[in-house]
């Protein structure tokens, strides 16, 4: 069977080319997934395969993404992937983060070292190559910041217009400078992110523009490989729990989807269990999934937090990601601004720091550990979405005791290192070190 996009509704199913520009089923209007069939190697002939692929020089092979590429395999032209190295992201044991979520010990993932410092990059390389396939010339997204600079970064490296969408001062600025210098037509509207989402589907038709947001299935199939990457570093243990932060619910869709695939496959005999976190000011799915009616998730209209990454109210992604949280007995927690806070400054003196959307994992797995429903000798795989270079303001004005959450409520700075100021006097700072 060729790849083709299959509608996820199960009473629809329907199919369509893989070349089709859709964004939605045409017939009932559910999400679109890419399928596939049987690769023609077995699951150790995959394993030896990707294996043996981290030692060449090709580029292809050194992206950590297209080194999956037979799992994958909607392209049959590879010579127009567009790579910047993506994936080949380590997994970094915290000691201290592991104490502080009440675990023996944890693992994170960190997607912010990948090229553009968020984990969009491993969908946006599939995303731009199938827009350079289909022979798009201009792309667009709408975003919290990370997609924006992912795409932005790919589509100038394609030679495509990069067009981004981003809610009027709501992003960081280390997001919004590197969508500046990659070059992207850069369009900041005053309204929310749901809103800007529902204004750009319909431009996107009207102008003619590939859409390169999460609703893109190729990104999803990008971000699957996160989790055969981790699992590749692991020599296919499986852990207990994967813990991701959720906003549009794009990412926790890719691994869902990514993970039973890796199982039909014979690459891995059990799932983890799944764990979304989401900020307490905008946490539509927590509620979903705590509701008496799961057929229809309530939007938030003004989502509140600091944690700009994931200030989404209205995930599009959800029908998807509510199928994978079944498929995995997985769990949705949430957070306060406090408590992500916090657990950032955590995973900063582990040495390895993170952005705040992405501290939202440490936080919720203290709540479940807490609640019993994380075992303190799980074996734990948080995945830390962005750099901690995307959100300098935030963390200067947390260790200087200035900042305040959405609602001007201040965050107490329980982990705040402030910078001295001292005079030009190696007495005073002698001192001042040995106090
Ligand atoms: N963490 C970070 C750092 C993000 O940038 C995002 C999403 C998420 C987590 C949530 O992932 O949406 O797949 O559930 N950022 C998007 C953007 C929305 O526009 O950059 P999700």
């Amino acid at each position: 069977m060729p790849a083709e996009l299959a509608c996820i509704e199960e009473r629809c199913r329907a199919r369509f080319a893989i070349t089709e520009i859709l964004y939605n089923c045409p017939q009932c209007g559910g999400l679109l997934e890419a399928v596939y069939g049987k690769p023609a190697q077995s699951a150790d002939e995959l394993k030896a395969l990707w294996r043996a692929r981290r030692t060449s020089n090709a580029p292809l092979d050194q992206s950590g993404v297209w080194r999956y590429r037979e799992f994958i395999p909607f392209l049959d032209d590879f010579s127009r992937v567009v790579t910047l190295r993506e994936g080949c992201t380590p997994l970094l044991p915290g000691r201290r983060a592991a104490e502080y979520g009440g675990l023996d010990a944890l693992v994170f993932k960190h997607q912010g070292f990948n090229p553009t410092g968020s984990f969009k990059d491993n969908g946006m390389t599939c995303g731009a190559s199938q827009a350079v396939q289909l022979g798009a010339t201009r792309v667009a997204c709408v975003s919290t910041g990370n997609t924006s600079a992912s795409m932005a970064a790919y589509a100038s490296a394609a030679g495509l217009q990069p067009v981004i969408f981003i809610p009027y001062g709501n992003i960081s600025f280390g997001k919004l400078a590197q969508a500046l210098e990659y070059g992207a037509k850069t369009i900041q509207v005053e309204a929310n992110f749901d809103q800007i989402l529902a204004l750009v589907r319909q431009l996107a038709d009207r102008l003619g523009i590939y859409l390169l947001n999460s609703i893109n299935p190729f990104r999803i199939e990008g971000q699957k490989t996160i989790m055969a990457e981790m699992l590749d570093q692991r020599d296919w243990s499986v852990p207990d729990w994967v813990v991701l932060p959720g906003g549009n619910l794009g990412n926790i869709s890719a691994f869902g989807k990514g993970l039973r695939e890796l199982k039909e496959l014979g690459l891995i005999d059990r799932l983890p269990r799944l764990a979304v976190v989401q900020a307490a000011g905008a946490a539509p799915f927590y509620d979903l999934m705590h509701a008496a009616d799961r057929s229809r998730l309530n939007a938030i209209e003004h989502p509140e937090t600091l944690a700009t990454a994931i200030k989404i109210g209205d995930p599009v992604s959800w029908p998807k990601a509510l199928r994978e949280l079944d498929a995995s007995d997985g769990v949705v927690e949430k957070v306060t601004e406090q408590e992500i806070a916090d657990a950032k400054a955590v995973i900063g003196r582990c040495g390895i720091g993170c952005e705040p959307a992405s501290a939202a994992t440490l936080a919720g797995i203290r709540k479940l550990t807490s609640a019993g429903v994380m075992r303190h000798d799980s074996d734990v795989v948080a995945v830390l979405t962005g750099n901690v270079l995307k959100d300098p303001g935030y963390i200067h004005q947390y260790h200087t005791g200035v900042l305040l959450g959405p609602t001007g409520e201040r965050i107490t700075p329980t982990y705040g290192n402030p910078p001295v100021v001292l005079p030009n006097d190696s007495d005073r700072i002698a001192d001042f070190l040995a106090s």
